[in-house]
C-alpha cells in the first residue's frame, strides 16, 4: 500500500524510516519531507497546512493513509477533512487535537478529572491577570493558551517579569491570537520526562520513555530550543512511576477525553514533571515529540504500520508490542546561531561515514538535497542517533560519530544524556 507522511523534520525522517520497514508498504510519500527523507520517501512539495493538496495527491496517487505529524495541522482539522474526503488518517481530531492546542482546555480537563497538574488559573481579561500577580509566589509560569512554536511558556522570575510576560503575550500579541487567554500556574521542580503513548481511544500502550533537551547550550543553559537531543530509557520513569501514571494520569485522560466527547485516537505524548508529590502533567501533546521520535522509535521492534492500523481500527489491545532493551540517544548537530539568526545553504560532508554502520541512524531535521549533496536547510540539521546497550555506550558512539560530520557554523551540545 501507499502511505503519506505529513512533516518534514527528524520526527517525520524517524516515521518514514520505521515505516519503510513495513512489509505491507509498496511506497512511501512525504509532504514537504527534506533531503534525508528523500532516501526513503518521495518527497512532494505541499505545505503541512494544505489539506487540500494532500488529499488531492491522495486521490492523485492512491494514497491508502496519511500520517498527520505536526501540530497546527492536526490543529486545524486535517484529519476531520481527510476522513470527510474518505482517506484513512492517523492522528487525532480537531476535537481531540485541543488537548495541545488549547492550554486551558487541557487545565480545566485535568483539574475537572483529578489529574496531577501545576495548580493554576485561567484568564482572558489582561488588567486581572496583572492584578493576580501582584500577590504569587515566584518563579511562576505564565503560559499562552494557543501554539506558540514551543516558544508560549514564559518562565518568571518576579513580579516585573510577570508583568512583561502578560503585557508581550495579551497586549503586543506576540504569539498572536495564541495569547488571546494565557494560563498563569506555579513553578514546579524535577526531572521532566516525555512519555509517547499510542492509543485508540480505549486501549492505551505507552512507548518506552525519554527526556529531552530543550536548552540551547551545555548545562540547560541559553536560550530554549525546539530541542537539542534527547534520550531514552530514562532513569526515573521505574516500573512503579509506570504503574502510578498509568492509573493516575493515562487512563483518566484518555477517559476524560472520552466524556468530554472528545475520543483520542493517534500518540498522546504526556509531558511530565517529576515533583516530591509525585509525577505531574506539564502539557499533552497530540503527536510524536521532537526529538523523543528519533530514539523511541529505534527501539521499536513491532511493525509501525499494524500499530497506526490498530490504533485507526480500535483494535489497539489485540497488539502485544515489543520493544528493545537497548538505549537510544540523538545529537542535534544545529547551524550557528539557533534558535535566532541563521544561516543556511551550507554543504554537509561525512554523512557517508554512517552508511550501513550498526545502531548509528542520522534523522535530518533541516536538510535538502541537490543532487547528491546535502546541505544545511534549517535551525536544526541532524539529529546524529545511536544505540547502544546503555546510555554511556550510545552516547560515547554518538560523539564518536559526530565528529566526522561537518558544515559551516555547526554546533550541538556535548552533555546529551547526562541528566
Ligand atoms: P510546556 O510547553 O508546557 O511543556 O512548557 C515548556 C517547558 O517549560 C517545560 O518543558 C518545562 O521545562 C517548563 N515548564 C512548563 N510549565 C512549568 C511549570 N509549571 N513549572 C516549571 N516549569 C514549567
Ligand atoms: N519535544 C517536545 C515536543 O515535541 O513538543
Amino acid at each position: 500500500m501507499k502511505v503519506l507522511v505529513v512533516g518534514s523534520g527528524g520526527r517525520e525522517h524517524a516515521i518514514v524510516w520505521k515505516l519503510s520497514q513495513s512489509q505491507r508498504i509498496d511506497k512511501i510519500y512525504c509532504a514537504p519531507g527534506n533531503g534525508g527523507i528523500s532516501e526513503y520517501a518521495e518527497c512532494l512539495p505541499i505545505g503541512v497546512l494544505d489539506t487540500e493538496g494532500i488529499i488531492k495527491a491522495c486521490k492523485d496517487k492512491n494514497i491508502e493513509l496519511v500520517v498527520v505529524a505536526p501540530d497546527d495541522p492536526l490543529a486545524n482539522g486535517m484529519v476531520n477533512e481527510l476522513e470527510r474526503a474518505g482517506i484513512r488518517a492517523f492522528g487525532p481530531t480537531q476535537e481531540a487535537a485541543l488537548i495541545e492546542s488549547s492550554k486551558s482546555f487541557s487545565k480545566n480537563l485535568m483539574k475537572k478529572y483529578n489529574i496531577p497538574t501545576a495548580e493554576f488559573e485561567i484568564f482572558d481579561d489582561m488588567n486581572t491577570a496583572l492584578n493576580y500577580i501582584e500577590n504569587q509566589k515566584y518563579p511562576l509560569v505564565v503560559k499562552a493558551d494557543g501554539l506558540a512554536l514551543g516558544k508560549g511558556v514564559i518562565i518568571c522570575e518576579n513580579k516585573d517579569e510577570a508583568q512583561n510576560a502578560i503585557i508581550n503575550i495579551m497586549d503586543q500579541k506576540q504569539f498572536g491570537e495564541a495569547g488571546n487567554t494565557i494560563v498563569i500556574e506555579e513553578f514546579l521542580t524535577g526531572p521532566e520526562i516525555s512519555i509517547l503513548a499510542f492509543t485508540d481511544g480505549n486501549t492505551i500502550v505507552p512507548m518506552v520513555s525519554s527526556q529531552d533537551h530543550k536548552r540551547a547550550l551545555d548545562g540547560d543553559k541559553g536560550l530554549n530550543t525546539g530541542g537539542m537531543g534527547a534520550f531514552s530509557p530514562s532513569q526515573f520513569y521505574t516500573e512503579d512511576m509506570a504503574e502510578f501514571c498509568m492509573d493516575n494520569i493515562f487512563l483518566p485522560t484518555i477517559d476524560a477525553m472520552n466524556k468530554e466527547g472528545r475520543s483520542f485516537k493517534g500518540v498522546l505524548y504526556f509531558g511530565l514533571i517529576i515533583t516530591q508529590a509525585g509525577p505531574k502533567v506539564l502539557e499533552y501533546n497530540a503527536r510524536f515529540g521532537d526529538p523523543e521520535t528519533q530514539v523511541v522509535l529505534p527501539r521499536l521492534n513491532s511493525d509501525l504500520l499494524d500499530i497506526m492500523d490498530a490504533v485507526i481500527d480500535g483494535q489497539l489491545h489485540k497488539l502485544n508490542i515489543q520493544w528493545d532493551d537497548s538505549a537510544c540517544i540523538c545529537v542535534i548537530m544545529a547551524s550557528g546561531g539557533y534558535p535566532q539568526d541563521y544561516q543556511k545553504g551550507f554543504r554537509i560532508t561525512g554523512l557517508e561515514t554512517i552508511k550501513d554502520k550498526e545502531g548509528i541512524f542520522v534523522f535530518h531535521a533541516g536538510t535538502k538535497k541537490v543532487g547528491n549533496e546535502y546541505y544545511t536547510n534549517g535551525g536544526r540539521v541532524l539529529g546524529i542517533t545511536t544505540m547502544g546497550e546503555n546510555l554511556n555506550e550510545a552516547r560515547d558512539k554518538a560523539y564518536k560519530q559526530i565528529s566526522a560530520i561537518h558544515f559551516d557554523g555547526a554546533y550541538y551540545r556535548s552533555d546529551i544524556g547526562k541528566k
